[in-house]
């Protein structure tokens, strides 16, 4: 198939790009805005690939979108293109609304009038809202709660109402809390590991015991590349790890991996309208033949790993943007934290 990929030089999509070519059943279309947390290195390897295809647009931009999937005769659209970050979410909703909903109503539309096969929306597990007990099933109610995951909420009932209205193949994957190597740092677990590498303070939200579902980037792929292979139209699909753990105890695994003291974590003022925990049931995807493989002691360990012998990549990233960005959302709250044990 040739495929579209969009935000492809982020975390997720850099994994599915390199995934989907060495596959070697597909063509490969990269679109990616460049945004702070599209990253051309973490595609460097690709240079001169015959099947690659990288081009630096935004998912919003009608015109450019169009002459992509004509130009290249894309037969199916992953949609990665996203603002991902709940805490920059607080600080500035409305991109999130223009990328997450706009972008993804353009994307969809074109794709539509271009004639694509499938259509593929990469969501999130968030748009269930916080879930105290049970897991959260593809057809219970939306109930997103923070800037983020209302916009993502909005841009995946944008692209299921084209199953519903035009019959336009789509398909919804909603994954859990993922992680693993070219994660931005801003994240909770590259921001940790990096942090402890570092020597610097941990700032753990509230009191740490919010609960995620952990699941290895590889897994999420996987997941994704089945859906577009096997997928029903129409059909929206949970991706999670099974790897549900409190804050609190992935901190501290992320520290005796790298041999670091506890006393690095920082309890500070948590994260407004922090969703307490994510957690969903799997068994639609399963039936369709996909499982997680990856354990979550294996994929921190590998994780904390890359991030020990890749530093001139994110030491990149942390002296720029991020910086300002970093000291905005932590500068205050790490001088009022609280050290662990204290
Ligand atoms: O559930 C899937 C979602 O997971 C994705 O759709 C989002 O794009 C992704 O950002 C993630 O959302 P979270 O808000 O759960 O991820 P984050 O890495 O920001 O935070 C994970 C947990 O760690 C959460 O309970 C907040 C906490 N945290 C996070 C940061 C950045 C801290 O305690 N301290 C921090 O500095």
């Amino acid at each position: 198939m040739r495929v579209l990929v969009t935000g492809g030089a982020g975390f997720i999509g850099s994994h599915l790009v390199h995934r989907l070519l060495a596959s070697g059943q597909h063509d490969v279309v990269n679109l990616d805005a460049l945004r702070y947390s599209g990253n051309l290195d973490n595609l460097a390897d690709l240079t001169g690939h015959a099947r690659y295809t990288f081009v630096h647009a935004d998912i919003c931009d009608a015109t450019t979108v169009r002459s992509i999937l004509r130009d290249h005769r894309v037969e199916a659209v992953i949609n990665c293109a996203a603002e991902t970050h709940v805490d920059r979410s607080i600080l500035d909703p409305g991109s999130f609304a223009k990328t997450d909903v706009v972008g993804t109503g353009v994307l969809l539309e074109e794709s539509r009038q271009a004639g694509v096969h499938r259509f593929l929306q990469v969501s999130t597990d968030e748009v269930y809202g916080s879930v105290e007990i049970g897991h959260s099933k593809e057809e219970d109610s939306l109930a997103p709660r923070s800037p983020y995951s209302a916009s993502k909420a909005g841009g995946d009932l944008l692209v299921l109402s084209y199953w519903t209205t035009y019959h336009f193949p789509v398909l919804v994957t909603r994954g859990s809390n993922t992680y693993g190597p070219n994660q931005y740092p801003e994240k909770f677990i590259p921001l940790f590991v990096t942090n402890a590498i570092d020597d610097q303070p941990l700032p753990l939200y509230g009191d740490g015991r919010y609960r995620r579902d952990w699941l290895a980037v590889d897994d999420h792929c996987a997941g994704i590349e089945h859906v577009l292979n096997h997928g029903q139209p129409g059909a929206i699909y949970n991706v999670g790890g099974g790897n549900e753990k409190e804050n609190l105890t992935v901190a501290e695994l992320i520290l005796h991996y790298l041999g670091k003291p506890k006393s690095l974590i920082r309890f500070v003022t948590d994260r407004p309208g922090h969703d307490r925990r994510y957690a969903i049931d799997c068994s639609r995807l399963r039936g369709l033949g996909w499982q997680p493989k990856v354990s979550f002691e294996e994929g921190i360990r590998t994780t904390v790993e890359w991030y020990r012998t890749h530093e001139a990549w994110w030491k990149k990233i942390k002296s720029g943007e991020f910086r300002t960005y970093y000291d905005e959302m932590y500068g205050r709250r790490l001088q009022e934290g609280r050290a662990c044990g204290s």
